[in-house]
């Protein structure tokens, strides 16, 4: 398991004790270097950059040892003083990775520079307008304030979740908001910036950061791999390579939310969905992306003839609708399929479908009283 894992698992118990005890065995200096990262990441300092903001500097604090890291918002530092946040790593690591109700801020302190600032303003040296803006941030993040809405997120990452192109973010927060304090495996396929193996990531990011305690996973046909990061793992695979698909499963485990966002091609989308779609877990969600590309001929393959047909997106979708109901078929007509029983709900909007893992087999009363009225043979 790695260090990330490790100290999720920890801070999934709300115990400050057990996670004191995890950063012990992990090593101080390498989980404070984790959770600077994840602190930065989470800040997004750059857009309070270049205003005068002064640097914030936080120190971390674990069994009498001290880990020290200076946000700096002026590429030359500024000239004021530093604000000064002191924690100690357990809290802080429950503030970042548990439930929102194990955040706190107990052992927190932070010194502003007053007296400085008094000086200054003594000597006629003008105040800088806005120079609180990083400190702000550092708090936000470690009090869980730093809780943007996904269509800010996808602006900020630059993934066309949402734009010119795609709207998609409202509607995956309509069903991804309820998760948002869940602890969870997040798979996307379709890492982003096709042949340059350094290009992408984009949406990864922006589940990373809307997600504070889940573990996001993209796979992609280009080896992505450089763009990995704490919280971000990346495989190399084909979507249409059902093994491929396995072997990604075997390493990250079952997810709680799988999003194609491959190759957009009827038979790969169907080929994923018929691998993946058996280790989602239950109440997970499946999500298919611009499924308008499965129209298309150029570049997807794709037909406007027979939209019926199971090959077609647009068919294979339907039959959700069939095995939704398949406890209400009177005759046999209908061959049963395995996902009768696991699929609970279909949503399709504008371009994007969203398939619902659970248990689909509540009987039906109605259905067995009409079989009494059917004519019975010989
Ligand atoms: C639309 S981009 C993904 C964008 C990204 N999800 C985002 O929102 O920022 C599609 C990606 O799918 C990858 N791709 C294309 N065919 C694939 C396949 N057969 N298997 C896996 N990935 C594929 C491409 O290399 C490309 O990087």
């Amino acid at each position: 398991m790695n260090r990330i894992d490790t100290l999720l698992d920890a801070a999934e118990t709300r115990s400050a004790d057990i996670v004191a005890a995890t950063i012990s065995a992990i090593g101080f200096e390498s989980v404070a270097d984790l959770l600077f990262q994840e602190i930065l990441f989470r800040a997004r300092i750059d857009e309070v950059a270049g205003h005068g903001h002064a640097a914030t500097t936080l120190i971390l604090v674990h069994a009498g040892h001290k880990a020290e890291f200076t946000v700096q918002a002026e590429p030359r530092g500024g000239d004021l003083p530093a604000v000064v946040i002191t924690q100690d790593a357990a809290e802080t690591i429950l503030a970042l990775y548990g439930p929102r109700e194990s955040v706190s801020a107990d052992t927190r302190t932070v010194c502003w520079p007053g007296t400085e600032l008094a000086q200054r303003a003594w000597a006629k040296k003008p105040l800088p307008g806005r120079w609180a803006g990083s400190p702000q941030r550092i708090l936000d993040v470690l009090d869980r304030r730093d809780q943007e809405n996904l269509g800010r997120l996808a602006v900020y990452y630059g993934t066309d979740k949402w734009g010119a192109a795609h709207r998609y973010t409202p509607r995956y927060e309509q069903h991804l908001g309820p998760l948002r304090d869940r602890r969870l495996t997040i798979l996307e396929i379709g890492v982003g910036g096709y042949d340059d193996p350094q290009s992408g990531g984009e949406s990864l990011r922006m589940w990373k950061h809307y997600f504070p305690r889940a573990v996001v996973c993209g796979l992609d046909i280009v080896d992505k791999r450089a763009l990995a990061e704490p919280r971000i793992s990346i495989f190399q695979a084909d979507q249409s390579d059902r093994d491929s698909l396995l072997a990604v499963i075997d390493e990250i485990g079952r997810p709680d939310v799988i999003i194609d966002d491959g190759s957009h091609v009827s038979a790969h989308i169907i080929a994923s969905f018929q691998a993946l779609f058996p280790s989602l877990r239950q109440d997970g969600l499946y999500f298919i992306e611009d499924l308008q590309a499965a129209l298309w001929a150029p570049v997807f393959g794709g037909s406007e003839d027979d939209l019926t047909r199971p090959d077609h997106a647009f068919g294979f979708l339907k039959q959700f609708i069939d095995g939704l109901h398949h406890e209400e078929f009177l005759g046999d007509s209908r061959t049963a399929v395995p996902t009768d029983q696991e699929v609970t709900a279909l949503h399709v909007y504008h371009n994007l479908a969203v398939i619902e893992k659970g248990r689909n087999a509540d009987g039906s009363p109605s259905a067995d009283l009409m079989r009494a009225f059917m004519p019975r043979n010989g």
